[in-house]
């Protein structure tokens, strides 16, 4: 197992973001820059042993930063939605940045995915990983409370990316941090993701209004076009007349995780690209995943080797809290106190079927 330390590029006030390359003994590698700490590429085989890059992202940091739609990255404060762009937290009110109208979305205008990580690469006896610190100031981006946030990247023997989150604070705040990988089983770039075949560990999902804010439902998938209880291609239902379809322009919904006990780290997804065998599974501490079909990708954005994204060219499984749960007193809580630690631990396992 190996790490290496690559210059990936300048930021725009002149400090030098780095690409780390964590190799196991399998032949899989994942690259990261503790730019956003975004994973770049995750390369692994398929059931005939071809290697092909499994995340979508670019060649070169000045992509990222001119345009990425959040492509690998870690989101924070807050991933997803807070509605209007405020919340009240111990009878004060919080004004956030408005950077998806009407709403806040991922963190405001420079979240965790625009600034520089402090990184340090890890050894232990199974894993290789990097570990990445950010201090959060008070008021950054309207969130209350200094932030310190440590991201640990662990590559194992067998085929798993392992992230692990902490969080502390010195004042009452609100977290909810996730990572925003866009996956293609196929590869990066080579077609859409509609007969990837998935499987979600969730009896119930959150309906959202029009602006992608739920409205505090948690409705039952069985009988609706959400239902991904047993292994159903994302394609099948994703053009059924329904409301809640048509507000996401396809899959953009939070589902609420079965999971026997809080904070317990149980399977959320499984996901298998039949043509290639490669499968992906998903594990987390977090309640709810929000799963993203790449509704907004165009063709517009060219991504690494040439290759342009399309519509639903990749999906996304967003580990995290529900969105907008500041305003939503029924939702498991996302606040923070000093004292307390906020930690998450999502795995994404590589294998084939
Ligand atoms: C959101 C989408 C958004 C995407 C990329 C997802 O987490 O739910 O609505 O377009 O991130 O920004």
């Amino acid at each position: 197992m190996t790490i290496t330390k690559t210059a990936f590029g300048q930021t725009p006030d002149g400090q030098t973001a780095d690409l780390y390359t964590l190799t196991n003994g399998n032949g899989m590698k994942v690259q990261i820059t503790n730019y956003g700490g975004i994973i770049t590429s995750i390369v692994v085989p398929d059931k005939n042993g071809k290697f092909e890059d499994v995340a979508l992202g670019y060649d070169n940091l000045a992509d990222y930063i001119k345009n990425s739609p959040y492509f690998g990255a870690l989101i924070g404060r807050y991933g997803n939605r807070i509605a209007g762009g405020k919340f009240t937290l111990d009878g004060k009110e919080y004004k956030l940045f408005i950077n998806n109208d009407p709403n806040s979305l991922h963190g405001g205008k420079k979240g965790f995915d625009k600034v520089l990580w402090k990184a340090e690469p890890v050894e232990g006896a199974d894993v290789v990983g990097l570990k990445l610190t950010y201090l959060s100031k008070d008021m950054e981006e309207g969130y209350p409370g200094n932030l310190n946030a440590t991201v640990w990247y662990f590559l194992t023997r067998d085929n798993e990316l392992q992230i692990k989150y902490e969080a502390t604070t010195d004042k009452p705040t609100v977290v909810n941090l996730t990572n925003h990988s866009y996956f293609n089983l196929a590869g990066a770039g080579n077609g859409d993701v509609l007969d990837h075949v998935m499987m979600l560990n969730a009896d119930r999902f959150l309906p959202v209004d029009k602006t992608l804010i739920p409205t505090g439902e948690l409705r039952p998938v069985k009988g609706t076009p959400f239902d991904f209880t047993t292994p159903t291609p994302i394609g099948k239902n994703i053009k059924a007349d329904d409301e809640q379809v048509k507000f996401g322009n396809g899959w953009d919904h939070a589902w609420v995780l079965n999971k026997p006990k809080a904070g317990e780290l149980t399977l959320a997804a499984r996901v298998v690209e039949p043509t290639s065998g490669r499968m992906l599974e998903m594990y987390t501490t977090e309640p709810a995943v929000q799963f993203y079909s790449g509704n907004f990708l165009d063709g517009t954005t060219v991504g690494k080797g040439g290759k342009p994204y399309k519509f639903r060219y990749a999906f996304c499984l967003e580990a995290e809290h529900y969105p907008d749960s500041p305003n939503q007193p029924k939702f498991p809580s996302t606040v923070l106190r000093p004292g307390e630690t906020y930690r998450q631990t999502t795995v994404y396992k590589f294998s084939t079927k």
